[in-house]
């Protein structure tokens, strides 16, 4: 499977900004070696969907709703998301867990749905620092991971991508070393192993690192951890930066 590079804007643009910053990208990325993707906001999706249409580049959400339709308000579904043109959906993001108060149960509901209608999840877990100095990383991401993907299948024409976000790195510039997030990758390829088919696993499930990458850092998590990809923040919102990540890491 290929590498995939996933961009995660977060509420930092509007969309004039979200354009410009859509099509400096799209220049400069004509043969990819690994996939991208580039999450805008909601309000941004329609029109950054259609400048990267027909680019190396795929559209993703940020969330989506657990149900299909109804009166939930101010919530967007998922086949909204899929007539847009998303092909990705990032779930359960650590800044959705703090501010939005999403637990388990809605994240499990999410990925469902978004693999019910053929998008790809990009399930986002990891432990904040009081969890790692205090009751350890093992038990707490073997809990998120059995929550979130309780009742969950993979067949072999879906794909599920599963992003290790360790809390205390995402946006503060601090680093996890590549070797501790590979303990990481480890205990979620064994839990992943007792829930799916090794074949699956091996073929139908990326899992990428998230937490402050930048163009130079980016290069170590490929050389010396087993991360498939990367999901970025802050470094996405530089075209070049962002490219740069893309290019180096596969
Ligand atoms: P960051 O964000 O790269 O700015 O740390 C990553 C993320 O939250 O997905």
């Amino acid at each position: 499977m290929k590498s995939i590079i996933i961009a995660n804007w977060k509420m930092n643009l509007d969309l004039k900004k979200s354009l410009v910053l859509a099509d400096k990208i799209k220049k400069q990325v004509a043969n990819l070696k690994s996939e991208a993707v580039i999450c805008p906001s909601f309000t941004a999706l329609s029109e950054v969907g259609k400048k990267i249409k027909r680019s190396k580049i795929a559209l993703g959400a940020q969330d989506v709703f657990y149900e299909e339709s109804g009166a939930y308000t101010g919530e967007e579904s998922i086949k909204t998301l899929k007539d847009l043109g998303c092909s990705y959906v990032l779930i359960g993001h650590s800044e959705r867990r703090i501010h939005l108060g999403e637990n388990d149960e809605m994240i499990n509901k999410k990925i469902k749905i978004a693999l019910k209608n053929k998008l790809t999840p990009v399930f986002c877990l990891g432990e904040s620092l009081v969890v790692r100095e205090r009751q350890g990383v093992e038990k707490f991401i073997i809990e998120q991971l059995q929550n979130g993907l309780e009742g969950v299948s993979i067949n072999k024409s879906s794909q599920i991508i599963i992003a290790y976000e360790p809390i205390w790195a995402i946006g503060t510039g601090k680093n996890i070393k590549p070797e501790d997030a590979e303990k990481v990758f480890m205990i979620i390829r064994d839990q992943l192993k007792k829930i799916w088919p090794l074949s699956i696993v091996k073929n139908n499930v990326r899992l990428i690192y998230g937490g402050s990458v930048n163009d130079k850092n980016c290069v170590e998590f490929a050389v010396r951890s087993s991360a498939q990809g990367l999901l970025v923040g802050g470094a996405s919102l530089k075209a070049d930066e962002f490219v740069s990540i893309i290019k180096n890491f596969y």
